[in-house]
């Protein structure tokens, strides 16, 4: 089956949900399987504004941003292997479709510390592994925008 990619209509994503397939609940969304598409996951925000989907698409795509060479900038290639890929998005954010990752008991604290400072939910739920075994955020909402956007906090390696 083809998966729609990019931001598209709220409808496209609700059809391609595999309701029989209950990956996980959190604090303001529900994790569903992704029908035809074993390797993915559709999040369904219950928030009356879907806040964490339009994070983690604005976070994913920052990132995959830093991996190019753009003048003045440093490029970062490797930061996009410590996130989830988002693939689309639905109009009013309440859908996000994300690489689906397998769930993670433990993490120690030397894998914490290739995460940026800027990612405040650290519980071993929010990673999970990837199919070539990279531990990647699955839960990447909460960004402490505070810390990022202040000019002056520029000691995080990333
Ligand atoms: N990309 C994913 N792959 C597999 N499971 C996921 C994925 N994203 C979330 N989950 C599961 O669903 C649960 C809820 O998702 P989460 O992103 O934490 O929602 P919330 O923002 O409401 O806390 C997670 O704890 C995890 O078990
Ligand atoms: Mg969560």
């Amino acid at each position: 089956m083809q998966i729609p990619e990019g931001i598209v209509e709220d409808q496209v994503l609700v059809d391609l949900i595999d309701l029989n397939d209950e990956v996980g609940i959190g604090t303001t969304r529900k994790v569903f399987g992704v029908k035809g598409a074993s390797d993915l996951v559709i999040k369904e925000s219950h928030k009356p504004f879907h806040y964490s989907n339009f994070v983690e698409w604005t976070v994913w795509h920052a990132v995959l941003e830093m991996a190019k060479d753009i003048i003045g900038n440093e490029t970062n290639p490797q930061l996009q292997s410590h996130f989830a890929r988002a693939v689309a998005i639905s109009n009013s954010a309440k859908f996000l479709v994300m690489e689906r990752l397998q769930p993670v008991n433990y993490l120690d604290q030397t894998q914490l510390r290739n995460f940026p400072s800027w990612l405040n939910d650290r519980k071993p739920s929010a990673f999970g592994l990837a199919e070539d075994g990279q531990v990647k955020a699955m839960d990447y909402a909460m960004v402490n925008f505070y810390h990022v956007l202040n000019p002056l906090n520029n000691s995080s390696p990333f």
